[in-house]
């Protein structure tokens, strides 16, 4: 793809890094993404993003914790990767309480002995009106 006018040429990180980081490329190479029996935490996993990587998770082998605050959306999401062969542990908790973190931890650690990875998406999408207000102006 040629570089557009004024930008400079992408360059590698470090020498043997691969040519491209699209998750798309890396699913052609090994569909379970070197996942396979790995445990990960997706958090936001009730929506949106966190819930497309748990489904993504879920297809690749791996072992799919699923935290939110909405139970009946996380444990739809837990039954639907369970029915196409998939791992997932519905575990509800609101992130920003640290006895529910500890739960949903204590959880995930019994159903798969440990937690090798984390995907933090729990958030909430940016108001487009921020971009347009003065920062004086915001809570
Ligand atoms: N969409 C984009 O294009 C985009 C681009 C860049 C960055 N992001 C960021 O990526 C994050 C996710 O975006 P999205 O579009 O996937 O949003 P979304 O569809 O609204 O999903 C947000 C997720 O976060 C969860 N959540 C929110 N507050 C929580 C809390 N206190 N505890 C636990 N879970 C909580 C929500 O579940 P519950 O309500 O059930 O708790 C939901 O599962 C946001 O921070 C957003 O700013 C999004």
């Amino acid at each position: 793809m040629p570089t557009p006018e004024g930008a400079s040429a992408p360059t590698k990180p470090y020498a043997g890094a691969p040519s491209s980081v699209s998750v798309f490329d890396a699913l052609d190479e090994d569909p379970r993404l070197g996942l396979a029996n790995d445990t990960i935490w997706v958090t936001g996993a009730s929506s949106g993003i966190g819930e497309q990587t748990a489904r993504l998770l879920g297809s690749a082998d791996a072992r799919v914790v699923l935290s939110a605050r909405s139970e009946d959306r996380l444990a739809e999401l837990a039954e639907e990767v369970r029915e196409a062969g998939g791992r997932a542990l519905a575990a509800p908790a609101d992130v920003t309480e640290a006895d529910e973190i500890d739960a949903a931890i204590a959880q995930a650690r019994q159903w798969a002995g440990a937690i090798d990875h984390v995907a933090h998406v729990a958030g909430y999408p940016l108001d487009e009106r921020l971009w347009d207000s003065p920062l004086h102006e915001l809570d």
